[in-house]
């Protein structure tokens, strides 16, 4: 059984992306830093009768996390296959006033979070000389300009530099590493922003935003040998979006 961490994975994309590596038989150590959100996809996942997980509370850029999830790794079924590399916050804020603080966590949890976390498996499966692959979740703001999103757009960008980056230092272990890109994706969070639904459905040409199975499809692929020839790439998920950009707000 191949055993895959998903971090951030108490709702939203991460969750669903849990539910399907599960149902297609692999052993799942998902993350959360919200308790109570990491409760209610415990009993989420006790509804679809999924056994095959184990869920650890914290926060996934820190050290305390990696410790904890080498301890999982070690006393879980299964051999360490790969991660999704998910966790990620989104803050809004103009240019001018965007203040240092949030900077601060945006680029631990975004930026350095990540990058600690791929290290960390990226040894684990050089010490067993075991292949693997690695998928982060980005944004179409890591391509295109997009107002009040500088600070989180510029560490979706730096996220698929890593990406293409790593090619040379993983792909001699076997290991491969890629992205996904979603577009406007229908969450627990995204239904929060005012119009959210309504403002981006005009402005995607396809006429729908993603849900979260859109962007999950797309993440298992990436992951599973039907990619096996595919490394540093980003896959952009956003019903055409990227290849028209109109903001929110201007049809
Ligand atoms: N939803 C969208 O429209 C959209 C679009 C583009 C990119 N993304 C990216 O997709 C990913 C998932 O987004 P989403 O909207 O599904 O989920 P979300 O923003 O609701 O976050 C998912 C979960 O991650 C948890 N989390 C946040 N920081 C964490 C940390 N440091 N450690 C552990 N857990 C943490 C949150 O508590 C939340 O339950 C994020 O990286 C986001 O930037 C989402």
């Amino acid at each position: 059984m191949k055993k895959v961490i998903v971090t951030g994975a108490g709702q939203g994309i991460g969750l669903e992306v849990v539910i399907q590596l599960c149902k297609e038989g692999y052993f799942v150590i998902w993350n959360e830093i919200d308790s109570s959100v990491f409760k209610s996809a415990s009993l989420q996942l006790e509804k679809h009768s999924l056994t095959n997980h184990l869920g650890i509370l914290g926060d996934s850029s820190s050290e305390l996390f990696l410790s904890d999830l080498a301890k999982t790794i070690n006393n879980t079924p299964g051999t360490l296959y790969g991660c999704i590399c998910n966790s990620g916050i989104t803050t809004f804020g103009n240019f001018l006033d965007y203040p240092r603080e949030s900077m601060d966590l945006l680029l631990k949890v975004n930026v350095s979070g990540t990058f600690f976390l791929i290290q960390f498996i990226a040894k684990l499966l050089k010490e067993s000389k075991s292949k693997g692959s690695i998928v982060v979740t980005t944004s179409v703001t890591g391509h295109q300009a997009h107002p009040d999103l500088v600070a989180y757009g510029m560490t979706k960008g730096a996220l698929i530099q890593l990406v293409r980056n790593l090619v040379v230092e993983l792909s001699p272990l076997g290991i491969r590493i890629n992205a996904i890109s979603p577009g406007a994706t229908l969450t627990e969070r995204t239904a929060l922003i005012e119009d959210f639904e309504d403002q981006w459905t005009k402005i995607t040409p396809m006429g729908s935003i993603a849900d979260v199975s859109d962007i999950s499809n797309a993440i298992l692929f990436m992951l599973s040998d039907n990619s096996r020839q595919i490394t540093g790439q980003t896959l952009i998920v956003d019903g055409g979006w990227t290849s028209y950009s109109p903001p929110p707000g201007s049809v």
